[in-house]
């Protein structure tokens, strides 16, 4: 790699560097114009200008340098040190300098090709037909000039009427790698990875070992067909996969693209055949000499005229449509035709809900204009087609600095070790903190304070740590050392033998357990305290002013309206909120007070058969073990929990403080008596929780996974695996509606 760690050019250099930079205004401010992340990741790679001034044909250069040494990492070893979106940006970058300078493009330059060579140790095949990529868009204003183009284009060729709107046909963008597979009169002869896009890598053995892709063609098949699609890893065997390989002490990949990359590129394709791999076809390249009987209207192409493609249909969607009839796994329950800007735009969201509950992973969507004699007119711009373009979803994963590794105390007393990072944009909002789970974990990712490491948010799950990009290992990257002692309240730290977590031993002597454990019972499944946030627990704990749960009930408006930040108003609300809760059900109660083992359900079911706090308090082990689903180690818990004076005393100051709690509501009914229900996807009227409740109140049980032991699944909106798992289970299905007929309502 180039310098460029060595600091400031000095003197006479920088001067000239400046005034080089100089001539380049626009490359120098795209560059700065990427993220603060991004600056540092090229920084980081060696290769950056960003910081420094320096020529466009040096910045060229080593642009193009450090892109090479991606690619070659990327497509030829398989295993990248920089997420997409860092790669993404040094080719915009560059990409921008060339615009910029088109004297200094070469027909070497990485923007000038697609991937990078393929290896020598497969056969390298020739595309007959090119494999393209598609052009880019991140945000709707690219959408929409893409819609206005096509369209224009289109009415001027007289193809769509002045009002009309372009139909395109929607797919998601796969997360895989793209593969062609040759067919012969039906058989599948050569299967070869896109490469360069003139020339792939022969992986046809490993090919044949996918089942999902057919080896001869059902019906008739054309003399030559060539199918194009992706290969790809569900995220579930990839997890499988890489605990198979940290077991071995193999290597293990970074995310399933790489999987999938890494398992197609197996010299032994009896490895590929234990990976699992899946295809979804979305195109086709030569195509020749289609059955005589085919079901369609064909042109007959002009004698002497060698057709491209000779085509039965005349949509992109019923194209698929036959590849699906020729025995091609085809996406159609994600594919879907949409009108115009707003129909494409419509698709993006619905997707982007989507996405997280898909068992693999995609990177955005796809619009093609769907006639393909419009496709036609529309034609290519360098190695993009006009009629198509991908819509991308902001990164899941991003590169940035393990900075410190700090450890948080939960209610229980439960050690998380948190990563602190230098601020990285991943999954659309600026990440800072990621877990780290425990300290095995840590272990088992091998990350040290220090490293580089790949961060992971999808959907709006926790970010994650992945892993550490081992190449850019400082010589001084630390290893965490889990503390010895409690870094809030001093207690000592435990760490059973058989567990993962380590526990401060403090108990509510910690400030934290009880910050924690406050703003627990103030939650909304607890006794749904509106305006009791972190800040004002944080500030009512360090003054000692709320030791426990009942001294809340003793605050006043007018004294926490001498806390930071909160208004007269914002005072008196949670004064009423906190009096609304002088009368929550038992089981809130109880579920409020953070006993270990008792969630939601078992305090409800424990409420249920005792009937009064002082009843469960006084219960013995063999009382306790006649509440249904409780067992020991729910009963063990709950009698050390009131064996504590402490945690008796605090039940009788809430008498005190007039928090009376009422009985629960018997169960309305026996309707869904012993049955269990699962709720999934978003219902139009009832909220997760109330259909919970009116489950339960009818002596139903709501569970969170699929078996067959499920009596119904109810799907709501953008309902994804539970709904796919009680399909394949053959479990009854209902909506909302048939929820609330059986209930009676
Ligand atoms: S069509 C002429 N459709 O994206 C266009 N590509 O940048 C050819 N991809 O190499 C591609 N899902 O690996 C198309 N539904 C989809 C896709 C898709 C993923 C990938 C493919 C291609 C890259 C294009």
């Amino acid at each position: 790699m180039s310098a460029g760690k060595t600091g400031k050019p000095s003197g006479k250099a920088a001067a000239a560097q400046d005034r080089a930079n100089e001539g380049s205004p626009a490359a120098a401010k795209a560059l700065a114009r990427e993220s603060a992340a991004a600056a540092q990741d090229v920084a980081a790679g060696d290769a950056s200008g960003a910081g420094t001034a320096q020529s466009p044909e040096a910045l060229a250069a080593r642009l193009r340098s450090e892109i090479e040494q991606h690619n070659y990492r990327y497509y030829v070893e398989d295993d990248p040190t920089v997420d997409d979106a860092v790669y993404d940006r040094l080719m915009r970058a560059l990409q921008t300098l060339e615009t910029e300078h088109p004297e200094l493009i070469t027909p070497e330059s990485p923007t000038q090709r697609v991937g990078a060579a393929p290896s020598a140790a497969f056969a390298s095949v020739r595309h007959a037909v090119p494999m393209l990529s598609l052009g880019n868009a991140f945000e709707a204003e690219d959408v929409a000039a893409f819609d206005k183009r096509v369209g224009d284009t289109l009415r001027g060729a007289g193809m769509l009427g002045a009002a009309d709107e372009t139909a395109y046909f929607c797919e998601l963008k796969l997360d895989g790698l793209a593969i062609s597979l040759r067919y012969e009169d039906g058989v599948l002869v050569q299967a070869a990875t896109r490469g360069d896009g003139q020339t792939g890598e022969d992986v046809t053995s490993n090919i044949r070992t996918i089942k999902i892709i057919p080896v001869k063609l059902k019906g008739r098949a054309p003399r030559v067909l060539e199918v194009r699609g992706e290969v790809l890893m569900n995220r579930s065997d990839f997890d499988k996969m890489n605990d198979a390989q940290r077991k071995r002490g193999e290597k293990v990949f970074v995310n399933p693209r790489n999987a999938a990359a890494g398992s197609l590129r197996q010299l032994d394709s009896q490895i590929t055949a234990t990976r699992n791999l899946r295809f979804f076809a979305y195109g086709w390249g030569e195509v020749q000499g289609l059955p005589r009987d085919t079901d369609a209207a064909f042109e007959e192409p002009a004698p002497g005229v060698a057709a491209a493609a000779e085509l039965p249909y005349d949509t992109h969607g019923e194209m698929l449509g036959w590849l699906a009839e020729l025995g091609f796994p085809v996406n159609t329950r994600h594919n879907h035709m949409a009108q115009g800007e707003d129909g494409l735009l419509a698709f993006y969201e619905h997707v982007r809900t989507l996405r997280p509950t898909l068992p693999y992973d995609i990177d955005g969507v796809v619009y093609k204009v769907d006639a393909l004699p419009a496709q036609k007119v529309l034609g290519f711009v360098a190695r993009a087609p006009r009629f198509a373009l991908a819509h991308k979803y902001p990164a899941e994963e991003a590169t940035t600095t393990l900075e410190a590794i700090e450890v948080q105390v939960g209610r229980t007393g439960a050690i998380t070790p948190v990563a602190r990072l230098a601020p990285v944009f991943v999954g659309g909002v600026t990440v800072t903190n990621a877990t780290l789970h425990n300290e095995d974990e840590i272990r088992r990712k091998d990350v040290r304070i220090g490293d580089t490491v790949i961060v992971r948010r999808a959907g709006d799950v926790i970010p994650e740590v992945v892993g550490p990009v081992l190449e850019k290992r400082p010589k001084d990257a630390t290893e965490f050392v889990m503390v010895k002692q409690c870094p809030v309240c001093g207690s000592a730290i435990e760490r059973p033998e058989d567990e993962t977590i380590a526990r401060c031993t403090g108990g509510l002597f910690c400030a934290a357990q009880r910050k924690q454990t406050l703003l627990h019972a103030a939650g909304r499944k607890a006794l749904d305290i509106e305006g009791l946030g972190e800040r004002l627990v944080d500030q009512l704990v360090d003054n000692d002013r709320v030791k426990s749960l009942a001294d809340l009930y003793s605050l006043k408006s007018l004294e926490l309206a001498s806390y930071d930040r909160l208004g007269k108003k914002s005072a008196d609300n949670l004064i009423e909120a906190i009096d609304r809760a002088r009368e929550p059900a038992l089981s809130r109660l109880l579920f409020a007070l953070g006993i270990r083992h008792v969630g939601e359900t078992t305090a409800r079911d424990v409420a249920r058969t005792f009937g009064s706090m002082e009843a469960i308090m006084d219960a013995d082990e063999d009382a306790l073990l006649t509440v249904p689903d409780v067992g020991p180690v729910v009963a063990g818990s709950i009698r050390r929990f009131f064996a504590e004076a402490h945690n008796r005393e605090i039940v009788h100051e809430l008498t005190k403080q007039g928090v009376h709690p009422k009985p629960d509501e018997a169960p309305v009914g026996n309707r869904l008596d012993g049955k269990t229900l699962v709720l999934t996807g978003t219902m139009p009227t009832w909220t997760r929780d109330e259909a919970t409740r009116y489950v339960l109140a009818a002596g139903g049980k709501v569970s969170g996974s699929v078996s067959k032991k499920t009596a119904y699944v109810v799907a709501g909106e953008d309902a994804g695996s539970k709904l796919t798992k009680a399909q394949e289970l053959g479990v009854t299905v209902l909506d909302e509606e048939g929820l609330k007929a059986l209930l009676g309502m």
